[in-house]
């Protein structure tokens, strides 16, 4: 029991209902609070590893204590391993190295014998089939060559083959490192510095009589008022990993920092002096340019080079800290890591460190960005695909008031022809924030107000935060308490009790299997009190965001079910919550529909359960310009459904920003408008003219591609691509785009040129990058790569370009709701590439349920040559009966237009081939043909959007 459950009751509401109101006026009038939140000396085994990394680094020569045990090394069909010791300590590690298909190395350190078990099930919370299907290679392929001198194995050589490639890594003995070889060449280097630490548990040692406390925080923290009894002692760990020949690592999201990760060590100009924390919190108005922890943490780092791309995934869930530091070409300066380095490559070195559990690391070999895509993909599943309604537009705000005030926005939007998917409840629609319930006040029919949205194919989504607030008479505080399924304190017997938005509050254990399945139940129709089908769910605060815990959340100390410390799990915690969720919605219905939904916090493996946003944001300029790098670090660490609060959480942006940042919003692959509790209203029809028009046409762009956004999902759900792309990915041998974060790619085919800035007629400078044709999506205006170009914008005008050789999908009758396009006819745009050629996919499906998987889907492969498009179906159209079925209820769906841009000669005539016929259509004006601004029109060309055929120009 702490001090307050043992106050009265009312005393407890009004320090809760205080709390509350600090915490709105917090997040009204206030900057980030740095002493809310640790520092890595604050971190007492950050500061240890950092301490222990600067005694390293001092030495000309560093050599790590740690050695293979002689005789130790075995390989065992597709795992080798070796007893691994320090040169004093002697507490044998086993080290495990296991072999992928894929080239994928799996590197696993524990104790040979634990003291007790350390938390190791984070890796079938992660991984695909919870680590079962392992694309591990066969025991035959593996080959172990051991190098000896004088006598003493030095190093061992282990290659193994896939179909395609081979493998090999280098492990050397005396001291301990492993070097991965792309091409002979060492390009992913484990503790090649040395920084290769880990605390064995132990026994608590005896504290003598008179000794001086204790600093090291091994066995006791504190922070601020809170203390953390560390009842397992020290069991952190740290390694290097080093990417040689690389200068630019991404990802680790999420932080507010650029794309290419700054320095953290080493007095770099402009680096950082913290690494970058990955440890999930509520930072209320965070700060832009910091390495600080934010809302999620995917421990997935990439490096890109131009010879290639490689990536580490550091699959650890408890509190990790990230250091950087390059190490520069044939410079004096070879950052701080770089000493010792017996060459001059460019490299970068980075120190990751982690407070508990197993040291579990994915070595992912690339050798392009697509390898990397899909190596991880392969360990933690790809993003599946959506609900179609989810890639609409979300109009969401703290708080639509009532049941009137929603449906007066629902028919505003519809009143204004703006189209939208999805309308937002946020806390305040509840009773007294006692979540899966209604202020039936406020909201007398909720179920008319749902069907009333569904008229025109409108959703709901509702906030179901995981703080259950703490009251006798909430049934679902009640068969939580009568079930024992929530979070216990540090001693294990208590329930943990903290402060959210109903003030006392309890939190479900998401560790615990039955209490997962439990909560998904309470989405189902039959609980959740008048909800209906059309009703879909945001996760918030799901860090946990804790107001009276350290640094805003839960005690690391908590007992989570088996027994294990919140310390193992707080990065976790979050994402089991957005599983849960997205299991309730699942098994409502039968058959099952894809469920959706939002979360605010995240870890690996949450793009299986829905999108994420980058939380709160302010409505600011900056804020828009740093959403580009933020959403695009999350896009290239597995987390493609992302999103930032269009025009910004705080605060009240101007009609200019809020309509630039529409223009920008439309391109993030989640695309939702929000706003704080206290901002003023912004409905785009409250700005007035010229706002809305700008702000009406932007979210038809989106509603026009959603065809393309569609495709791109399917794609993702199948390679594990990203859909927002940093420039490199698709240039990787562009060296000037590797810092690149003012424009980004959506897919392979559209280049994206925000304006960031609030000159109302800025001059955005835009580079087209390698020997390609570009092409403005508006004007179709040509530009011949590689150029810079300066452009000058007014409000109406934004700079977003088609790439030659992409064929993109469209629907352009404008609706309401993407329910109402379903059976709308295609238009497809061919933009011609100089080479006078394009390719392109079109996918679609019912956009609900799970028939697609028994191939009930169309997906067409889209070419252009010779003066030839056609439409194929792809290797993956079976013609499976709910093909059949499907073919027949989309019979009626056409191809209404082909729009051809980029033709290089006149021409008039279009022959249209389809099911054996042939018919011929004349060429408007406009199929003139010449080096630029040439569209040619093919109207009409009435072609079923499933079958076969071609339109032969001439
Ligand atoms: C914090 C979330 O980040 C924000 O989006 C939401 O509006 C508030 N919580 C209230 O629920």
């Amino acid at each position: 029991m702490n001090a307050i459950s043992k106050l009265p009751r009312r005393s407890v509401a009004m320090l809760c209902l205080v709390a509350v109101v600090s915490m709105l006026l917090a997040q009204a009038c206030s900057a980030v609070k740095h002493e809310d939140f640790k520092t890595c000396e604050q971190s007492a085994f950050c500061n240890r590893h950092r301490t222990f990394a600067d005694s390293m680094l001092k030495q000309s020569q560093p050599a790590s204590p740690y050695s293979v045990i002689k005789n130790s090394v075995a390989l065992d069909g597709h795992f080798l391993t070796a007893a691994v010791e320090h040169s004093s300590e002697k507490v044998p590690l086993k080290f495990e190295l296991g072999f992928m298909k894929n080239g994928v190395l799996r590197v696993r350190v524990q104790e040979e014998t634990p003291l007790k078990p350390r938390f190791d099930e984070t890796q079938m919370l992660v991984l695909r089939d919870e680590g079962g299907s392992l694309p591990y290679a066969s025991p035959e392929s593996i080959k172990l060559a051991s190098n000896t001198t004088d006598n003493r194995v030095v190093s061992h050589t282990i290659s193994y083959l896939d179909s395609n490639s081979s493998f090999s890594i280098r492990m050397t003995e005396r001291p301990w490192s492993l070097e991965y070889l792309v091409d002979g060449k060492p390009t992913i280097q484990l503790n090649t510095k040395g920084l290769f630490r880990f605390e064995h548990l132990r026994e608590r040692p005896a504290r003598e009589e008179g000794a001086a406390e204790d600093t090291t925080g091994e066995w006791e923290e504190k922070f601020r008022s809170w203390t953390d009894t560390k009842p397992r002692g020290p069991e952190s760990f740290g390694m290097d990993i080093s990417f040689n020949g690389f200068e630019h690592v991404y990802g680790i999201p999420e932080h507010s920092s650029p794309l290419s990760l700054k320095d953290t060590r080493g007095g770099a100009k402009g680096a950082y002096d913290q690494p970058y924390r990955l440890y999930n919190l509520d930072v209320f108005e965070y700060e832009l340019d910091n390495p600080m922890a934010l809302y999620g943490s995917i421990p997935l780092m990439l490096a890109h080079s131009t010879e290639s791309t490689a990536g580490v995934f550091w699959m650890n869930a408890a509190e990790t800290w990230v250091d950087v530091s390059r190490q520069k070409p044939n410079s004096a300066f070879s950052g701080l890591f770089g000493r010792g380095s017996a060459s001059h490559a460019p490299a970068v070195s980075t120190h990751w460190i982690s407070e508990s559990g197993v040291m579990d690391i994915f070595l992912l070999p690339g050798p392009s960005a697509a390898d990397v895509f899909r190596q991880y993909a392969e360990l933690v599943e790809p993003t599946p695909l959506p609900r179609e309604f989810s890639l609409g537009y979300h109009q969401c705000r703290w708080n639509y008031i009532d049941q009137e005030d929603l449906l007066s926005v629902n028919s505003k939007l519809e009143e204004h022809k703006i189209p939208y998917d999805v309308i937002w409840l946020d806390i305040e629609h509840t009773d007294g924030k006692r979540y899966f319930t209604w202020d039936q006040s406020k909201f007398p029919d909720p179920v008319a107000m749902q069907q009333e949205l569904a008229r025109n194919g409108h959703k709901l989504v509702n906030v179901v935060d995981p703080h259950i607030k703490r009251d006798s008479e909430y049934r679902i505080w009640k068969e939580a308490n009568e079930n024992g399924y929530f979070v216990k304190d540090k001693n294990g017997s208590s329930d943990f009790q903290g402060w959210c938005w109903p003030g006392d509050s309890n939190w479900v254990d998401y560790l615990n299997p039955q209490a997962c399945r439990w909560i998904g139940e309470q989405f189902h129709l039959d609980k959740y009190n008048q909800s209906t089908t059309d009703l879909f769910v945001w996760n918030d605060m799901n860090e946990p965001a804790v107001f009276n815990g350290p640094e805003i959340t839960m005690d690391k100390d908590s007992k989570h079910y088996g027994g294990w410390e919140h310390r193992d799990v707080h990065n976790i915690f979050g994402m089991l919550y957005h599983k849960a969720t997205a299991d309730g919605l699942y098994t409502r219905e039968t058959p099952a529909t894809r469920p959706f939904a939002l979360s605010r916090a995240y870890f690996a493996g949450s793009q299986r359960y829905g999108a994420i946003w980058t939380g709160d944001n302010a409505a600011e300029w900056s804020h828009l310009q740093a959403s580009i790098p933020m959403i695009l670090s999350n896009s290239i660490a597995g987390m493609h459904f992302v999103g930032a609060d269009v025009g910004g959480f705080f605060g009240n942006p101007d009609a200019q920003l809020l309509t630039r940042w529409y223009q920008l919003g439309i391109w993030y692959p989640f695309f939702r408008a929000h706003a704080h509790i206290d901002t003023k209203r912004r409905e785009p029809w409250l700005l007035g003219e010229p706002y809305l028009t700008y702000i009406r046409d932007a979210i038809r762009e989106r509603y026009r591609l959603l065809p393309f956004w569609y495709t791109l999902f399917r794609e993702a759900s199948l390679t594990g691509m990203p859909i927002a792309r940093p420039m490199w990915i698709e240039f990787p041998l562009e060296q000037a785009l590797f810092t690149s974060q003012d424009s980004f790619m959506i897919g392979s085919s559209i280049m994206v040129v925000p304006a960031t800035d609030s000159n109302v007629n800025q001059a955005i400078e835009v580079y087209f990058p390698a020997q390609e044709n570009w092409y403005d999506m508006k004007t179709y205006a040509l530009y011949l790569a590689p150029l810079k170009r300066q452009f000058t914008l007014d409000l109406s005008t934004t700079l977003v370009f088609a790439r030659g050789g992409s064929i993109i999908p469209t629907r352009e009758r404008q609706r309401i709701s993407s329910a109402l396009m379903k059976h709308d006819p295609f238009t497809i745009y061919v933009y011609i590439s100089r080479a006078g050629t394009a390719s392109g996919k079109l996918y679609f499906d019912d956009g609900e349920t799970y028939d697609y998987k028994n191939g009930a889907f169309i997906e067409r492969e889209l070419m252009f040559a010779d003066a030839k498009l056609s439409s194929r179906a792809s290797p993956l159209t079976k013609d499976t009966s709910a093909y059949i079925a499907f073919l027949k209820k989309t019979t009626k769906v056409r191809v209404e237009r082909v729009v051809i841009v980029g033709l290089p000669s006149a021409l008039t005539k279009a022959t249209v081939r389809e099911n054996g016929e042939e018919r011929e259509i004349q060429l408007e004006l406009g199929c003139k043909g010449s080096d630029s601004d040439s569209e040619c029109v093919i109207r009409d060309p009435a072609v079923f959007i499933g079958s076969d055929w071609e339109i032969s120009l001439s």
